[in-house]
């Protein structure tokens, strides 16, 4: 059995205030699902209060993002070991928008996914085809390379931490959102694809879903069996409707 996991990205949006109100109204809702994982990505910068906010809650924090170097002279980046050194326990890998936006590449977020499992910190590695190679029928090859370039290389016991979150490019932030039924195909070939890669965690490996994830769509995805979760972007952002999609994400 996979305990469902609901996880806020926040992107670079919020100011410091609203970012500690809204994680201390995400923790005080939290209390009461003993049954789900909740977990926030806020920025580096208001990583600290955020932490501070909710500590002692059954909030997780992550980072978004994390440099693919040990340590040294990287002005601007952030190591894993800073990440877990201020209480990060998931580090966000992959994400589109940096693949696509700040083009970022497979061999660099394989060294990225590296340097996270040093740590002892659990990467989730986002996945997912845009919509011209998902036209072109080429959508499952797409994911699955991205797949096998950052993880084919590791070993059973760090298969153990780590997260996928498919999101489909397409649906991210257009309030298109993958039917349940084209998520759950996704989601059954990358179970596939890990069963082959490491048997023996391809039934705990979580695999979560992010596009356009609302209150009004997350019962239907969470239905489908292979749907272990939600990774949601705009509606996180307010306490309202990630609250909503904290309660029913009922499996
Ligand atoms: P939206 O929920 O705004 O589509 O964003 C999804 C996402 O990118 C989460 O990482």
């Amino acid at each position: 059995m996979r305990m469902p996991l609901i996880a806020g990205n926040w992107k670079m949006h919020l100011t410091l205030h609203e970012a500690v109100e809204l994680a201390k109204a995400v923790a005080a809702a939290a209390e009461q699902y003993s049954d789900r994982e909740v977990l926030l990505y806020p920025t580096f910068l208001q990583f600290t209060r955020v932490q501070e906010a909710v500590s002692g809650t059954k909030v997780l924090l992550g980072a978004q993002n994390c440099s693919a170097e040990k340590d040294g002279a990287f002005t601007g980046e952030i190591s894993a070991a800073q990440l877990r050194d201020a209480g990060a326990q998931y580090v966000l890998i992959g994400h589109s928008e940096r693949r696509h936006i700040l083009g970022e590449k497979d061999d660099f977020l394989k060294k990225k996914i590296d340097r996270v499992l040093e740590q002892n910190l659990k990467p989730m590695l986002c996945v997912g085809e845009t919509l011209s190679e998902r036209e072109a029928g080429r959508a499952k090859e797409v994911v699955l390379n991205q797949l096998l370039a950052a993880l084919q290389h590791l070993h059973e016991n760090e298969w153990r931490q780590i997260t996928i979150a498919y999101e489909p490019v397409w649906a991210i932030g257009t309030g298109k959102n993958a039917t349940p039924e084209d998520a759950q195909r996704m989601h059954s070939t990358i179970r596939s694809k890990i069963s082959a890669l490491c048997p023996s965690v391809a039934h705990t490996v979580r695999i979560l879903y992010g596009g356009s994830v609302k209150p009004d769509n997350i019962a239907a995805l969470m239905a489908m069996p292979d749907i272990d979760g939600v990774l949601v972007g705009g509606a996180s952002l307010k306490a309202e409707s990630f609250i909503a999609i904290l309660r029913d994400a009922v499996v």
